[in-house]
């Protein structure tokens, strides 16, 4: 089963003050690529679905409705409510963003080591695929509060980097780095399963990482 990422369903108003300005885009929660079980033990079924079918349904839902605000604060020209909701924009959008590409970066399949041209890059970015992996934990592991910890590329060196943002922060809006693998360390991502030791977490999501996805992101990032 594949996923239906920003599967967009168009919305046509017939009334309303969004009525002559063309469709309007909805945002579906995307359905997982594998069952909520799927990633056990490292990850349990019931974090997955509550994550999934909670957190980032809610991050979807929320999306949509700010997006409709944004777009009546659009059209009245109303510049004032438009930079308020930039905020909620940011985190919601981010939370879906980021959940998206999160689902499709795990495999029950995953794990191993990467290759080909991104096993390439990351050595010679980082030294070694276990450098790499190292940093990333790290600098992940020790966010403060909630975030995420990010591989990404940067097409302006045409360098992997990693980075972390806070909260739901997207890191191509935030960083300028294209996102090609995420660690969700919001406490909903891993707390009824791994308690307070969020190192553990972060290592086992090691053994579920989806190369394949990841050197696509990467294949792709660098060609565009
Ligand atoms: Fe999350």
């Amino acid at each position: 089963m594949l996923a239906r990422f920003s599967r967009a369903v168009a919305r046509l108003p017939s009334t309303g003050i969004l009525g002559c300005t063309g469709a309007r885009f909805k945002h579906t929660l995307p359905d997982l690529p594998y069952d909520y079980n799927a990633l056990e033990p490292y990850i349990s079924a019931e974090i997955m679905k509550i994550h999934h079918s909670k957190h980032h349904a809610t991050y979807t839902n929320n999306l949509n409705a700010v997006e409709e605000k944004l777009a009546e604060a659009l059209a009245k020209n109303d510049v004032s409510s438009v930079i308020a909701l930039q905020p909620a924009l940011k985190f919601n959008g981010g939370g879906y963003l980021n959940h998206s590409i999160f689902w499709e970066n795990m495999s029950p399949n995953g794990g191993g080591d990467p290759s080909g041209d991104l096993l390439e890059q990351i050595n010679k970015d980082f030294g070694s695929v276990d450098n790499m992996r190292k940093q990333l934990s790290a600098i992940t592991t020790a966010i403060q509060g909630s975030g995420w910890g990010w591989l990404g590329y940067n097409q302006s060196t045409n360098k992997l980097q990693i980075a972390t943002c806070a909260n739901q922060d997207p890191l191509q809006a935030s960083a300028g780095l294209v996102p090609l693998f995420g660690i969700d360390v919001w406490e909903h991502a891993y707390y009824l399963q791994y308690k307070n030791v969020r190192p553990d977490y972060v290592n086992a999501i090691w053994n579920v990482a989806n190369w394949k996805d990841v050197e696509s992101r990467f294949q792709k990032a660098r060609s565009s």
